[in-house]
């Protein structure tokens, strides 16, 4: 008996389906269906692109600065080989921060296009307010990006300098986050000149 049920089930779709104004919302469904996964694929496509080192090189003005000074650190070449790329730093993993930042950063392109960073004199008299801007930003996350490969709990003490676990220690305890210690280490200081405040 399940048989001639179950091909009445599908009998009475298909009768409800063929009816043409139903036909009309069908094929629009499945073309809108279709078009919405295209449209994701080609969304992450160009999200990717944009995520990545090669990206953020492209502009001159990072490729002069930023990029040689991180070509320098510890988080370019090390014993281990492992790397921590911009977008590691700059881009947190989870979406909706993610698309904030994007936005963000298409102002900083925007910036660009009107010349605010288009000179290294200019990219120097804005650094300060970048860093600024970056500092707040990991300071607020709790250091969020640092704490992608980094974690206290997984440190090796005895493997640190005194001084690194003592203040590790400490700050496991007073809940300072990585960035309350570890500015300026993928790229320089920027002019502090007059600066009183970090933030
Ligand atoms: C993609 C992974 C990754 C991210 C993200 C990352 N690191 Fe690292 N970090 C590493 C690796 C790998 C090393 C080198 C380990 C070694 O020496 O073998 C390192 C080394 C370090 C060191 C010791 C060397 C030095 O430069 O003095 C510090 C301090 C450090 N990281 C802090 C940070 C902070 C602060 C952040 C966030 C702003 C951060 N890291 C983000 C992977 C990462
Ligand atoms: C209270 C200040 C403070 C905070 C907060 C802090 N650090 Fe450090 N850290 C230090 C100091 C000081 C050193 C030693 C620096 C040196 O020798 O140049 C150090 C050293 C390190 C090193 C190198 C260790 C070694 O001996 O090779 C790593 C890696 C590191 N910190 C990662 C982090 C990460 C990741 C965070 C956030 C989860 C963090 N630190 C938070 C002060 C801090
Ligand atoms: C290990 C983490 C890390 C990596 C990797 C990293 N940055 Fe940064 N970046 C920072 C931090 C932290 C700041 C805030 C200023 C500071 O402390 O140096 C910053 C600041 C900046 C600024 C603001 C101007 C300035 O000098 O402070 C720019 C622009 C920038 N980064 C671009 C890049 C680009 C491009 C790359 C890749 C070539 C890159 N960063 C790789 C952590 C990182």
């Amino acid at each position: 008996m399940k048989q001639p049920e179950k091909a009445g089930w599908l009998r009475s779709v298909w009768q409800w389906w063929r009816r043409p104004s139903r036909l009309e919302l069908g094929t629009l469904l499945i073309t809108g269906f279709a078009g919405g996964i295209f449209f994701l694929a080609t969304f992450q496509k160009t999200m990717e692109n944009s995520n990545s080192e090669a990206f953020c090189i492209s502009r001159h003005e990072m490729n002069n600065t930023v990029y040689q000074e991180y070509m320098t650190t510890a988080h370019y070449n090390n014993r281990s080989g492992v790397r921590a790329t911009c977008p590691d730093c700059h881009v947190p993993h989870e979406f909706v921060p993610k698309m904030v930042r994007k936005i963000q950063a298409s102002k900083e392109l925007y910036g660009k296009i009107m010349g605010t960073i288009d000179t290294p004199q200019k990219f120097e008299a804005h650094r300060l307010t970048m860093a600024q801007n970056e500092w707040r930003r990991m300071k607020n996350n709790n250091s969020q990006e640092c704490c992608n490969c980094h974690n206290f709990d997984y440190m090796d003490y005895s493997g640190q300098k005194t001084v690194a676990m003592e203040k590790h220690t400490e700050a496991i305890k007073t809940g300072q986050t990585c960035i309350d210690c570890h500015k300026v280490i993928a790229h320089q200081l920027p002019d502090m000149h007059g600066v009183k405040s970090e933030f």
